[in-house]
């Protein structure tokens, strides 16, 4: 991908899943990448792996449920490269996923683990973030979502509200800094067969979601790396505020 040499991007939630497809690709297309994740050995390996291949990254450890731990990773990059001009949001916490199911059974302490990690976690890392580019002449961020967000699924209430919060947000952040050069777009998947998905999601889950998928296949994590490597490019440089699916064309049932 061209228009991204020498740009310093934080992928937070770059150990695994689709955030280490977008960082490899980030690192090999010349940009800075700083690697955030929970799991600190896994966001080594990927630093490692894009250094082998001759590019610039580091490592550091962030657990999105901590709003200062956030701000430390975001801060990381000026304190490493000397400026940010991306911030992707990629981190999902399974842990939030458990007992949530409907409005009814679902218990307040998953709602605040829920939005807290795939809400609260994604405004800080922005809250963060946008002074800093604005010190730098702007920048990119790409949050992501999920279909789930508009899918009026029957289960995983408090995910599917807390992603379509990141989807206002995203709007907020294009509506507020566009004109000072800030950009911000949303990714939404589809299925996506990252580690995490495999070891979650049952056999059944994936054959059904084939069914409402017009491509022949579910998604890998290279299926999304171009599209976020994009609109951190200068390729890219007029998508704005958008929230744009990568779902192989599923449908929005259920
Ligand atoms: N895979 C899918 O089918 C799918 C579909 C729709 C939306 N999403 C969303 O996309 C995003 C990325 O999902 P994925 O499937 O690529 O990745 P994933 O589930 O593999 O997680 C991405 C990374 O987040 C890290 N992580 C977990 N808990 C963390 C914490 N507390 N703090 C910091 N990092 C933490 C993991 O270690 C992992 O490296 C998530 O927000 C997920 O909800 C995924």
């Amino acid at each position: 991908m061209d228009g991204l040499v020498g740009k310093v991007v934080v992928v937070a939630g770059g150990g695994g899943g689709t955030g280490r497809a977008t960082a490899r690709l980030l690192g090999a297309s010349g940009a800075r990448v700083v690697v955030g994740d929970v799991d600190d050995a896994r966001a080594e390996e990927v630093a490692a792996a894009i250094r082998g291949d001759g590019g610039e990254a580091v490592a550091v450890a962030f657990d999105m449920g901590d709003p200062s731990s956030t701000t430390a990773l975001v801060e990381a990059a000026v304190e490493r490269f000397g400026r940010i001009d991306g911030l992707h949001n990629v981190a999902g916490n399974p842990a939030a996923h458990r007992h949530d199911g409907d409005v009814v059974s679902t218990p307040p302490e998953t709602w605040d683990l829920q939005l807290r990690s795939h809400l609260l976690a994604y405004a800080h890392a922005c809250r963060t973030a946008i002074p800093l580019m604005l010190e730098g002449g702007g920048g990119s961020i790409v949050n992501t979502s999920s279909n789930a967000a508009r899918s009026a699924g029957t289960t995983r209430i408090a995910y599917q509200a807390a992603k379509a919060g990141v989807e206002t947000l995203t709007r907020h952040v294009a509506a507020t800094w566009g004109k000072q050069g800030i950009r911000c777009n949303a990714l939404s998947y589809g299925v996506v067969l990252t580690d995490n998905a495999r070891a979650q999601l049952s056999e059944e889950f994936f054959a059904a979601a084939l069914v409402q998928t017009w491509s022949p296949r579910l998604g890998e994590p290279d299926d999304v790396a171009g599209l976020a490597a994009l609109l951190f490019s200068d390729r890219g440089a007029w998508i704005n505020g958008q929230v744009i699916d990568v779902n192989g064309g599923m449908l929005l049932t259920g």
